[in-house]
């Protein structure tokens, strides 16, 4: 199994270390930040060669950047893609000069599992389920309308779809979660503020945000305060991730309950990107340890948060 121990890839030095193009997909979030360092310093500690491109939010940069990586002939390319769908093209080149890909964090739509080696990654589909069963919870004996404002993310990627699809089927069963209205934020603070902004012109009546991330509701608190209403209080927020602003807003009791998706995947990919360049078998999917917060476990676990 992947434990994730910093030890677990071969140790190589720069020289002759393992090459990995790493195609990122921004710096949208906190937790994208976060992700990118664990997999900088599991690379050096791990003695592997890593060229990490950013791309900055834009498929047609992490293709480009897939292509360099095919045209460098480097041992091994990993990529978390910023949407699910379009990706067998540059797949397809990138099996055809005989280099491994690893997916991580994020899924890609493809008919031909044979394009990847493994995905890591969290279960978002999980994690949407656990805001949606909070939900249930906390409204069981309350009757009457429970008005519910989505804040997505980027449409198209896998976190956005998955956690939504979560999200809706776990309130299915109650008539009284309605989700009246939902819009992409784009996983950024600014779009969070943005969209809420806009939700509180439009319905001034609602009761529950549920933001596909923190930094998106972290801006939902922001617009939510500038009407001069208590998040966490007059409207309930739900956010996934658990970094350390999330969980101290939590804490603070701006934010009701957070799903922990865990950024750390340096560790881990390192050891898968160890097996793969030396031909041992791994499992296809590699599935995060998750957890999730309420207030007080928030205050015990914020001292030693890492992200
Ligand atoms: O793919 C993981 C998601 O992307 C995180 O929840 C979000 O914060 C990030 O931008």
């Amino acid at each position: 199994a992947c434990g994730g121990g910093e030890d677990a890839a071969p140790r190589t030095t720069p020289e002759n270390g393992v090459r990995l193009g790493f195609s990122q997909v921004g710096a949208e979030s906190a937790w994208r930040l976060a992700n990118t360092q664990s997999i900088e310093h599991a690379a050096t500690n791990a003695g592997v060669r890593l060229d990490l491109r950013v791309a900055d939010g834009k498929q047609e940069n992490q293709t480009a950047a897939i292509r360099d990586f095919i045209s460098q002939k480097v041992d091994i390319i990993a990529f978390s893609p910023v949407v699910e769908s379009g990706w067998d093209k540059v797949l397809q080149e990138a099996k055809d000069a005989d280099i491994p890909v690893i997916v991580t964090d994020r899924m890609v739509d493809t008919t031909d599992t044979s394009l990847f080696t493994t995905m890591l990654g969290s279960d978002f589909t999980a994690e949407g389920r656990k805001a949606g069963e909070w939900l249930v919870e906390h409204y069981r004996d309350f009757n009457g309308a429970v008005r519910i404002a989505e804040i997505a993310g980027t449409t198209g990627s896998a976190p956005a779809n998955q956690r939504r699809a979560g999200f809706a089927d776990a309130i299915k069963d109650d008539p009284d979660l309605q989700v009246i209205v939902s819009r992409d934020g784009g996983f950024t603070r600014a779009g969070g503020e943005q969209v809420m902004a806009g939700f509180l012109q439009q319905h001034p009546d609602i009761d529950v945000v549920f933001a596909h991330n923190d930094d998106e509701g972290l801006g939902a608190v922001k617009a939510i305060e500038a009407v001069g209403k208590r998040p966490g209080q007059d409207i309930k927020i739900i956010t996934v991730d658990a970094s350390r602003d999330g969980l101290t807003a939590l804490a603070e009791g701006r934010l009701n309950y957070v799903i922990e998706c865990n950024p750390l995947l340096g560790p881990q990919l390192m050891e898968l990107v160890g097996k793969v360049t030396t031909g041992q078998t791994i499992p296809r999917r590699v599935v995060v340890d998750e957890t999730a917060f309420d207030r007080e476990a928030a205050k015990a676990v914020l001292p030693n948060r890492q992200y």
